[in-house]
């Protein structure tokens, strides 16, 4: 079978968006503590931040990361994670059925973002808090001095953070989330919290809670009715989405970019017809701020007893496989082909927790499969994203209908363009040939492969190694690209 398409540098869709390379660091299980913090681990810094963490998720081409949650921050109060660690709370956390030392918060989380080299993106809690201590945060958090918390961020030795990316809540739709909200509920103190917070600081960047999950039962009708309230007040609706494989209908779960494309086409239709019936001018984006591979039956839930409050406990510390990050790569393709309405990406999590980057406690940090297609990604996107069309076989699947077995992206700057592709049939190799004469290159300069013989193989503490990016095989002649991807696989080319 064979596959083909045109790429030309004139056909743009929008600027590569730095910020489609965030992630999530939620207090939930393993991914703060024993994650990216543990004093007296062996790599930890002053701070008890873990040098091979950081080092990792500098690797990543991390650039935002929210924080500090997801369900966690629906009853969060900021004020326990800041000033003297002596002095902080220990709290029972809900969301994950844990205790909460508050050992690490507001405070750490910025100095770890100036190591990390990342652009913090704050939650704020609008399940069991409102507009007040939206407002008492962001007065902690930005507010030069002068006034009393920002006298008291000055008094923990900290000049003003200056977070630009705000959520307002986090999933609120979701009857698991604690102060869970009708959408006209959460429209309406999304809104004012919106508002209010502007009085404060008019350009800061605001995302409304959107759905949890297309397949939600409110899906559609909670946008509009959020939208409707907070349209002139926020510049995007978050979209959150988890794929996984548990029913074993793997040619569904190959082809779950799919889903994603539908999801955002669809939230992105219904805040256009929102803006159209407020006659409006402003567009409002999508913050897809969770997404990621995520199994039910497969995790390694917990190591603790279920039942008991423990201090970070395993949660859904899922071991990915090489057909997992096949699936991460092709949803960064269906993301990057949104740069013009996607303005903020986040895989879920960071560390432990379904996550790129695994650790253990007191021992090494590695990486998952799903680590180097979103490395890879993020190295080499750059420039203009390109409209790509393929000709190519279909799958046949039970979820999403016929799909092509062969989905791609290009993004293109300043001479150098760079493919992502991927093999999306589980039957046997493709050869695709790409008319890339219009881009004006004439080398590969680098081409990686993410693929093996057993679908399933992993990485592991013993097996840091096992699935790693490869070279491709992939020519370039006369203006003509050719690669041959096997069955079950995804490629980056960088040619110049
Ligand atoms: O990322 C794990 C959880 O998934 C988050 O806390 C929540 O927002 C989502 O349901």
């Amino acid at each position: 079978p064979s596959a083909n398409f045109t790429i030309d540098p004139a056909f743009t869709i929008a600027p590569v968006n730095r910020r489609t390379f965030g992630t999530f660091v939620e207090h939930m299980g393993r991914c703060v503590y024993t994650g990216i913090y543990e004093p007296g681990h062996a790599t930890a810094d002053e701070d008890g931040f873990r040098k091979d963490v950081l080092e990792l998720t500098r690797e990543l081409g991390v650039s935002v990361v929210r924080y500090p949650g997801g369900n966690f921050v629906s009853g969060y109060r900021w004020e326990d994670g800041v000033g003297p660690r002596e002095g902080r709370p220990r709290r029972l956390d809900l969301a994950w059925h844990s205790v909460e030392t508050n050992e690490f918060g507001l405070d750490e989380f910025i100095r770890w973002c100036a190591k990390a080299g990342v652009e913090p993106m704050m939650a704020i809690n609008l399940g069991t808090r409102g507009v007040q201590e939206a407002l008492d945060l962001q007065e902690y958090a930005n507010h030069p001095g002068g006034t009393a918390l920002s006298d008291l961020r000055e008094q923990h030795g900290a000049s003003p953070y200056g977070i630009k990316l705000w959520c307002l809540g986090n999933e609120m739709d979701g009857p698991w989330q604690i102060g869970h909200k009708t959408a006209e509920e959460y429209g309406r103190v999304a809104a004012e919290t919106a508002r209010a917070m502007r009085m404060i600081e008019p350009g800061l960047q605001l995302v409304a809670c959107g759905s949890s999950s297309s397949a939600m039962p409110t899906f559609g009708t909670w946008e509009q009715t959020v939208l409707r309230e907070t349209y002139d007040f926020v510049e995007y609706i978050s979209c959150h989405a988890y794929y996984g494989n548990d029913d074993g209908d793997t040619a569904s779960f190959l082809g779950s970019a799919v889903n994603m494309d539908r999801f955002i086409d669809a939230v992105v239709a219904t805040a256009d017809a929102v803006g159209a019936e407020l006659k409006s001018t402003k567009k409002i984006d999508i913050s897809f701020d969770e997404w990621n591979v995520w199994y039910g039956a497969r995790s390694r839930r917990t190591d603790e007893d279920p039942d008991g409050w423990a201090v970070a406990p395993r949660r859904i510390e899922d071991e990915y496989n090489v057909t997992d990050a096949v699936v991460v790569g092709n949803l960064l393709i269906s993301l990057l082909r949104h740069s013009d309405r996607v303005g903020v990406a986040c895989i879920a999590q960071l560390a432990n927790v379904i996550a790129p980057i695994m650790t253990e406690r007191g021992g090494p940090a590695w990486r998952q499969p799903t680590f180097h297609p979103f490395a890879i990604t993020s190295r080499l996107a750059a420039g203009q994203v390109l409209h790509v069309e393929t000709n190519s076989p279909t799958v046949s699947t039970a979820k999403y209908g016929d799909i092509t077995a062969v989905d791609a992206v290009a993004t293109y700057d300043e001479g150098k363009l760079s493919v992502f592709l991927v093999n999306r049939s589980t039957e046997g190799p493709i050869e695709v040939t790409v008319d890339v004469s219009r881009a004006g290159v004439t080398s590969v300069l680098e081409s990686q492969l993410i693929h093996d013989e057993d679908g399933l193989a992993t990485n592991s503490a013993d097996q840091p190694d096992r699935v790693t990016p490869q070279p491709a095989e992939a020519q370039l002649e006369d203006g003509k690209l050719t690669i041959t991807l096997p069955a079950v696989s995804w490629a980056a080319l960088s040619l110049g």
